[in-house]
């Protein structure tokens, strides 16, 4: 016996004759049956029993066939109903069809036919039925795994937000939060190279303070890397937009080279004012950013300008700044080699004078700053005439009187450095009111600006120049005692005679 035979059918007639036989040989042929006089007896029997397919009469006292095939089909349209009946008229047919009826046949029939109907409208459910358990599987399957995977992109979001935070927050005092920053970058977004620039608003110009590459690439041996020339016009751009920009597949960009691949960059604003930009390139392989990656690098530099913000932090940052500086400094310095070392002497020398007139220790380390530092701002001078070997026109020496205010405006920057600013910007005032930028008078020049004024000028005439030979240490003495009260306040004049013939004045 096959299995299907054991399914079970319901046979609905008022002929009680042929109720009889049905069983019988349905029976006999390993069907489970159960019978109903009329529609009524019909609906108790589906109350209580699981049935696989139905035959009904059409024409019976009380519910009639059509109107318990209805019942069926709200009931559960997956049971077959065929309706078994004896005078059909086209009407009655079209209503069961309607119905969901899904066969119609005329009496008198011959069980073997009802058998094969039947066969054929069980074999017709049980598709249907592995049809939609299918679909309801797939369907099922589907969105499990788009769940999953949304699940897998939260928590990885989460992640990643995550690292940055506490990343961004375990900075210590003595690390690099720059570096940091390129670092997490670099890991976060597979770059070949993260590059932190900070930005100078007075000269326009961007200076590379931090360098982190890929996995894949080494720091070491030739940098092969992004130059900042080839870039700069564009970051600059995005800096004035202030908006984080994203170019996923590089198709001819403008300003941007070819062999950058894939660019993102992502200014850092600290209370609306942008102070740096953070730039990620992909120059190799199949790595390229989307839109993902830059809400990230959005989050890196957010994060990472509140942490500047944050006090603790000052410290650090002014010995990362301060390096970065002087690194520019010695690098102007190195151009010209008739003013290498030019301002550690000056520091050194403004140094002295400055514990000779009993400064305070904060001064000294003032002084010592801003003498480091004092010629900065000659980076917005032209080589040009910064390293014309002749005499100056006036024009040429308006734009090298311009370097105190640039100077100044490159340490004024973070606000964190006033004296050292003032110092800077005020070096080459004289004391008679006739130096720049302008024109300040006796106490109104500030007195650290007034001493190292007198190193700076010591200096420079204690060294080789490109057009004289460094003079004799007695005549630069008499020219300073000489410029005492017009060039110089005669105070630090006299401490530095003072401590010159002390012997802490060391010449070249
Ligand atoms: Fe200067």
């Amino acid at each position: 016996m096959n299995n299907k035979k054991q399914e079970t059918i319901l046979f609905v007639d008022d002929e009680e004759e042929l109720l009889k036989l049905a069983d019988e040989y349905f029976q006999s042929k390993g069907f489970k049956l159960f019978t109903a006089k009329n529609g009524a007896d019909a609906v108790e029997i589906l109350k209580h029993e699981k049935i696989d397919c139905c035959f009904t009469d059409l024409a019976m006292p009380g519910m009639n066939g059509l109107e318990l095939a209805e019942y069926i089909r709200q009931l559960d349209n997956s049971i077959p109903v065929i309706v078994v009946t004896g005078y059909p008229s086209l009407d009655s047919v079209i209503n069961t069809l309607k119905n969901g009826v899904v066969d119609f046949l005329v009496k008198p029939v011959k069980f073997s036919m009802l058998e094969a109907c039947l066969e054929r409208v069980l074999r017709e459910r049980q598709l249907l039925i592995d049809n939609i358990f299918l679909k309801k599987e797939l369907e099922g399957k589907l969105r499990l795994r788009k769940l999953n995977h949304e699940l897998t992109n939260k928590v990885k979001k989460l992640n990643t937000l995550n690292m940055i935070m506490s990343n961004i927050s375990s900075i210590g005092a003595d690390s690099d939060i720059f570096k940091c920053v390129t670092d997490l970058a670099t890991e976060i977004t597979n770059a070949d190279e993260s590059i932190f620039y900070v930005i100078n608003d007075d000269i326009k110009q961007l200076f590379q303070v931090a360098l982190s590459f890929g996995s894949d690439r080494s720091s070491d041996g030739e940098t092969v890397g992004v130059v900042l020339d080839d870039v700069a016009e564009l970051l600059m751009e995005i800096i004035n937009d202030k908006i984080p920009f994203l170019v996923a597949k590089n198709k001819n960009v403008r300003r941007l080279p070819k062999k950058i691949l894939s660019f993102m960059a992502v200014p850092l604003k600290i209370r609306e004012k942008t102070f740096g930009i953070l730039a990620l390139y992909v120059t190799t392989g199949n790595i390229r950013f989307d839109k993902k990656d830059l809400f990230y690098m959005s989050f890196l530099t957010m994060h990472a300008a509140s942490s500047i913000e944050n006090a603790a932090l000052y410290d650090n940052i002014f010995d990362n700044l301060f390096s970065t500086l002087y690194a520019l400094v010695q690098a102007i310095e190195a151009r010209d080699p008739y003013t290498r070392q030019h301002s550690d002497r000056v520091a050194q020398i403004s140094v002295a004078i400055a514990v000779g007139m009993g400064c305070s220790k904060e001064d000294i380390d003032i002084i010592n700053f801003a003498g480091r530092l004092h010629d900065i701002g000659k980076i917005g001078v032209m080589d040009k005439v910064l390293l014309k070997p002749g005499k100056l026109t006036n024009e040429e020496f308006d734009m090298i009187k311009k370097h105190p205010v640039i100077g100044a405006n490159i340490i004024g920057q973070l606000g964190m450095w006033d004296k050292e600013q003032e110092i800077i910007k005020y070096h080459h005032e004289r004391f008679d009111g006739t130096g720049y930028p302008e024109g300040l008078k006796g106490d109104k020049i500030p007195f650290l600006a007034r001493i190292l004024s007198v190193a700076d000028a010591f200096d420079a005439m204690d060294s080789d120049r490109a057009y004289r030979k460094r003079m004799e240490t007695e005549k630069i003495m008499a020219i300073i005692n000489e410029a005492a009260g017009t060039q110089f306040d005669p105070d630090v004049v006299k401490t530095f005679q003072k401590i010159y013939k002390d012997g802490k004045i060391l010449v070249n």
